[in-house]
């Protein structure tokens, strides 16, 4: 195994403990390398938010055909990397689930905007159905008579982000090779070329080998990072609602359903365990979570257009957290120009269905010191001596 042991501290440190960082901590151990995880609240802000929607497919976007081939691999690997994580949690549930996606359109204008994205996702061999309005309803009887078509996505699932995290949490529990710091990293130490671990905010330093930074949309902000190395990440603020599924209603949607209402792009994701998750709004507002009465009432509104019941449902949870946005909307994965830092950063709105070919990759980096050819494209190193 190629590492570079530190002489006290950990072979890792781990800037950020969400579902990136957490799953590059597990895997990595796997390794045999021994990890510290630096988080304040491991496992919050847009790990514990998201929808958990594995849908590279009906997810796809022109121009990101280099993303889709990582989206795809990652959602490929899920099934196996959920069994070996319910083996390394001692059987912990994930909360994956094979259901498949049904996207559907308000309007004609809508009808065309998923007309095109058919023809798109036939362009790249994927498989993607096309349906009538009647033929979705058969499907989700709780859609709007109106329902104008649909796309069904049956290789498009889900994860229940949460479960997905207690059953990282529990892994990582058990494995003697990791410890989590529940403290904010002040500022990276350098030492003559290289990155050799972290000082937290009480003064502590805590050397390491290698030193990976995962701090979402907080990752531009640590200090001693060179300013030409700087991750070119923003937050991007994103409300999200949950919903109580009461069990006259159930099972609700069988799918997830993502829609099109006048051009706004939505999405429910039912859980097994009778929650609906109604999201998200993409906002630029800098680093505020306020959840807006607009915001909700925006949501709920395009959601009542096509599925009309929502509006008998529960609203138990209104959030609103950062995804780390990035300028070609793709992470940046891989080793810097500084030697002994990498990054697991910037998945955008990717980042629970990137967690596995993350996770892996950035293990395969720390252990072996080779850059799997799939991350390539993904490498910090394209935006080196970026302005800010
Ligand atoms: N991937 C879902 C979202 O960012 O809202």
């Amino acid at each position: 195994m190629w590492t570079m042991r530190s002489p006290a501290g950990s072979d890792v440190l781990i800037i950020g403990g969400g579902l990136i960082g957490l799953a590059a901590a597990w895997r990595t151990a796997v390794r045999g390398l021994s990890v510290t995880i630096c988080d304040p609240a491991p496992g919050s802000n847009a790990s514990f938010a998201a929808a958990g929607m594995l849908t590279p497919v009906t997810e796809l976007h022109y121009g990101e055909e280099t993303l889709l081939s990582l989206n795809l691999a990652s959602a490929k690997r899920y099934p196996s990397f959920i069994e070996e994580l319910r083996e390394a949690s001692d059987g912990l549930d994930p909360g994956y689930r094979e259901a498949g996606t049904l996207v559907v359109a308000f309007d004609a204008d809508d009808r065309e905007v998923l007309s095109e994205l058919h023809v798109f996702q036939q362009s790249l061999g994927l498989k993607a159905e096309w349906l009538t309005g009647r033929e979705a309803r058969r499907l989700e009887p709780m859609l709007a008579p109106g329902v104008r078509g649909g796309l069904l996505v049956s290789g498009d699932h889900q994860v229940d982000n949460r479960m997905l995290l207690a059953a990282l949490f529990a892994a990582l529990e058990r494995d003697p090779k990791v410890t989590i710091v529940r403290s904010k990293v002040a500022e990276l130490t350098v030492t003559g070329d290289r990155a050799t671990g972290v000082v937290l905010e009480d003064g502590t330093a805590l050397p390491a080998a290698q030193v990976v930074l995962s701090a979402g949309c907080w990752s531009g902000q640590i200090a001693g990072i060179p300013e030409e190395l700087l991750p070119p990440v923003r937050p991007i603020k994103g409300q999200i609602l949950r919903l109580a599924i009461p069990d006259v209603f159930k099972p609700f949607l069988s799918r997830t359903v993502r829609y099109v209402v006048r051009n706004n792009h939505a999405y429910l994701v039912p859980r097994a365990h009778g929650e609906l998750v109604l999201g998200a709004t993409v906002e630029e507002q800098d680093y505020d979570t306020a959840v807006t009465a607009g915001g909700v009432y925006e949501l709920l509104r395009d959601a009542r257009e096509l599925v009309p019941g929502i509006t008998e449902l529960p609203l138990i949870e209104t959030r609103a957290a950062l995804r780390p946005g990035t300028p070609d909307n793709a992470p940046l994965i891989g080793p810097t120009a500084l030697p002994g830092l990498l990054y697991a950063t910037g998945h955008y709105r990717h980042g629970v269905l990137l967690t596995p070919a993350t996770a892996d990759g950035v293990a395969e980096i720390l252990a072996t010191g080779t850059v799997p050819e799939a991350l390539a494209p993904f490498s910090p190193r394209r935006f080196e001596h970026h302005q800010k």
